[in-house]
């Protein structure tokens, strides 16, 4: 299908590509819609402008339906946040988002990354485990709930060559 076809049906292809100051709202959006305590506008602009931290934007035709986001330090680094637009998960879109993203920590000499994910948020440990994560820890009420409940974190590691 042609491209502009395509992105007329709401289509179109698939792309990973570095994140721009432009694209803080459409982040701070997906990030509100996806976690409880969501970064602003302000924090993303922030965070795009920081040399050391990593932003990727997964977009569909003209539409930003996703992100990865990692700060490095030396040879390390942290995923911070990992997150597809809730109409559009399920379709396997992470995957090629979070490795893109990993091609991209180690091509800047990253060699470890570490991550930390709630214990029972099943796609997103479903996620990282079949791209080459493995648990490094476990950190007890870790995250506060809205009404008060904490919930345990799983601390996740992959080394890259
Ligand atoms: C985590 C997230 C990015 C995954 O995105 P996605 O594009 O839907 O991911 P996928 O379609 O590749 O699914 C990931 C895996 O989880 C599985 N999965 C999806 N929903 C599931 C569910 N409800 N229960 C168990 N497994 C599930 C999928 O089958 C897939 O596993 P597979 O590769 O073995 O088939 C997405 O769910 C999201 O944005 N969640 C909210 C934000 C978040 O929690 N981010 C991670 C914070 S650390």
């Amino acid at each position: 299908m042609m491209a502009w076809l395509s992105a007329l049906w709401g289509a179109g292809e698939v792309a990973i590509e570095p994140a721009s100051l432009r694209d803080a709202h459409r982040l701070a959006q997906l990030h509100g819609a996806s976690f409880h305590r969501g970064w602003g506008e302000g924090e993303f602009e922030q965070m795009l402008r920081e040399r050391n931290t990593l932003v990727h934007r997964l977009r569909q035709g003209r539409a930003i339906i996703g992100f990865a986001v990692s700060r490095m330090a030396a040879d390390e680094a942290e995923i911070l946040s990992i997150a597809v637009d809730a109409k559009q998960r399920g379709r396997g879109l992470s995957r090629n988002l979070l490795l893109t993203h990993l091609g991209h920590l180690a091509g800047r000499g990253v060699r470890s990354v570490f991550l930390e994910v709630e214990e029972n948020n099943r796609p997103a440990r479903r996620l990282y485990e079949r791209a080459g994560f493995s648990v490094a820890g476990r950190r007890e009420r870790y995250y506060k709930q809205s009404g008060g409940e904490h919930l345990n974190a799983v601390l996740m590691r992959r080394d890259l060559s």
